[in-house]
């Protein structure tokens, strides 16, 4: 899940720095700068790689912009003739730069720290290219993907291969885990989610586990409920990451009964909250899921109006409890 972000200040200081959020993602010493900035404020486990899903729109060719306090804005894809634009001209050299951060920020890190490189899943990148922007529903993508399957299907597949092209170079370049960010896999009915969220997915972890056979792959179907058994025995996955609404007793009968690590899922408003609200919680989390295999996580994204303190206050209280 993200570590950093606009609630801390000595991300901002860089962001502001580095001029718009796509530069940040494309400037290897600055990217890497804020991929150890929460590591050495609370010295985690593990750094995400500080990078975003849309670098591979963007690497394609699709006009993608982020407007301060509204989000990603993409040039919508809505016909054939859109994709038929985008091209692989000049995917190397944007992902050579991520993979660079990749390299320095391994080289940085204390060898005992992982550090995760992901992309986003195909179906959530693919809900943002066709759709312009995030949407409570993916309207756009899931009537795409109805009234054309043909183009939407092929939307999928080079979202495929440019995705294993991301990860694969992550990997190289030093990456210790992988995940996959599907972040709307919540919104299809099953024979769909089937289709555009648990196929791409397996055909990369294929793809991936043929050429990294010993990196560990995290998937996040966020909000896929009681698809996510069926996500987790299709795909391969490793690992799967849990969203804040999933069940604490889902999680451990998961990790029990299909040998798969659980991830999650700890509500980002808690840590903005504080206080009782938060130790009581995380302690219920710690005890559910005691002698698993299971990683302690949120179960979507920090928000930015978290106060550090809380987050620091939540390492040290899992800490304790080790
Ligand atoms: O430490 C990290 O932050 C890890 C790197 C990371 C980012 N985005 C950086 C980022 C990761 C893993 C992501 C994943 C991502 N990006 C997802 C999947 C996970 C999820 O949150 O559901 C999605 C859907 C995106 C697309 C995206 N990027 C959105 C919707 C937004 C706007 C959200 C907002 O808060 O305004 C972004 C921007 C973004 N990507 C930020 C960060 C730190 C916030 C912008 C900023 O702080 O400058």
């Amino acid at each position: 899940m993200r570590q950093a972000g606009r609630y801390l200040p000595e991300y901002r200081k860089v962001r502001a720095q580095a001029g718009s959020f796509l530069n940040l993602c494309y400037n290897p010493e600055l990217a890497s700068e804020v991929t150890l900035q929460p590591i050495r404020r609370f010295g985690l486990d593990a750094a995400i790689l500080f990078s975003d899903i849309l670098v591979v729109p963007d690497a394609l060719g699709q006009r993608v912009s982020f407007v301060e306090g509204e989000g990603p804005r993409l040039d919508p894809l809505t016909s054939a003739a859109d994709l038929a634009r985008l091209d692989k001209l000049q995917v190397g050299t944007k992902f050579d730069l991520v993979n660079e951060t990749v390299a320095r920020t391994r080289a940085a890190l204390p060898p005992e720290v992982a550090l995760i490189g992901f992309c986003g899943a195909p179906w959530t990148v693919a809900t943002y290219m066709v759709g312009g922007r995030g949407s409570p529903d993916q309207a756009d993508a899931r009537l795409m993907a109805y009234r054309d399957p043909d183009t939407f299907s092929r939307l999928i597949d080079l979202l495929v291969e440019t995705s294993v092209q991301y990860l694969s170079g992550q990997i190289s370049a030093g990456a210790d885990a992988i995940q996959i960010f599907d972040s709307w896999a919540g919104s299809l009915p099953d024979n769909e989610f089937d289709r555009w969220v648990v196929a791409p997915t397996r055909h990369i972890v294929r793809e991936i586990k043929a050429r990294h056979p010993n990196t560990p792959i995290i998937g996040f179907p966020r909000a896929a409920g009681e698809k996510t058994t069926r996500y987790v025995r299709e795909t391969g996955v490793d690992g799967v990451s849990c969203d804040t609404a999933f069940s604490l007793e889902a999680m451990a009968t998961l990790a029990e009964e299909e040998q798969v690590v659980v991830q999650g899922n700890l509500d980002p408003l808690l840590l903005v909250a504080g206080g009782e609200a938060l130790e009581t919680r995380t302690r219920q989390i710690l005890s559910t899921l005691a002698g698993r295999p299971f990683v302690f996580n949120l179960g979507h994204g920090i928000v930015p109006q978290t106060p550090p303190e809380n987050v620091a206050r939540l390492v040290a209280l899992i800490r304790n409890q080790e």
